[in-house]
């Protein structure tokens, strides 16, 4: 299918003796260029290692996954993360640094060490000037991440993965823990880069009335499976099952 951005087959991890399985256990799914995937299910069914392993970030012991049809390998990695940004959960600041450096971070694997010796070029800083700003942090820019309220750090957290221009953006719970407003502003920027640029978002959420008001098809995982892909439709029906 030439239009599939992400291609699982078959995904399954090493057995895992605290749990009697793999985390992932046979995960198969594909996804469109263009689409708005929620990525749902219970505390532990594995939505954050799903995401990690598409970025390389969790051994495989079987199965296979493509990014633009380029297996994900040691080799293939620099270039799948240049098309592929992650959002980890919990924002993954680092907390000494302001935002607009944090921000910056999003753009090292583009730039050789030399290039960064003596600080990012300025057209870097003025790009990760320009993302804060469009996100609303443009006052909180010099500010240590530390200072930020959660959904200031989650804005950066975004415009650290936007700053790379990804094509494809994951994002684990990037609304957890936010206030109405925050959560709202978030949701509307990842919905403005899907609509507007035609960005393909993959998030895990756990609010189901969020996922169906945003999202165009809904993941159900359960100990490590699939047990629903479809509409955003009645989802609560197929959490009743798990
Ligand atoms: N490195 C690891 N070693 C052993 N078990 C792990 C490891 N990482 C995750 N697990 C287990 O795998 C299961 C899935 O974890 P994962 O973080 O993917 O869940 P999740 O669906 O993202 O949950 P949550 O909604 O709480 O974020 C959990 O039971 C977890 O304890
Ligand atoms: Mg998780």
């Amino acid at each position: 299918m030439n239009n599939c951005v992400i291609e699982c087959r078959n995904l399954e991890t090493a057995y895992t003796a605290s749990l009697h399985r793999p985390i992932l256990n046979g995960i198969s799914c594909q996804i469109k260029q263009g689409e708005f995937v929620v990525l749902l299910g219970l505390n532990g069914a594995g939505k954050s290692t799903l995401l990690r392993s598409l970025v390389g970030l969790v051994p495989l012991a079987k199965g296979e996954i493509h990014i633009n049809g380029i297996s994900v390998t040691p080799r293939t990695l620099p270039q799948i993360r240049r098309d592929v940004s992650m959002l980890f959960q919990g924002g993954g600041l680092i907390r000494q640094l302001s935002a607009v450096d944090n921000v910056l971070c999003g753009r090292l694997g583009m730039r050789t060490t030399w290039q960064t010796l003596f600080g990012f070029p300025k057209r870097d800083r003025h790009l990760a000037m320009d993302l804060l700003a469009q996100l609303g942090l443009k006052e909180q820019a010099d500010q240590k991440t530390s200072q930020l309220s959660g959904g200031q750090q989650q804005r950066v957290a975004i415009a650290r993965a936007l700053i790379q221009s990804p094509q494809i953006l994951l994002a684990d719970e990037p609304i957890t823990g936010l206030d109405v407003v925050a959560c709202q502003q978030v949701m509307e920027t990842l919905s403005e880069l899907h609509t507007q640029q035609g960005m393909t978002i993959v998030t895990v959420l756990h609010d189901l009335g969020i996922a169906a008001k945003y999202g165009q098809r809904a993941i159900v995982l359960d100990a490590g499976r699939i047990v629903y892909d479809g509409l955003c439709e009645n989802l609560q029906a197929q959490f009743a099952k798990c």
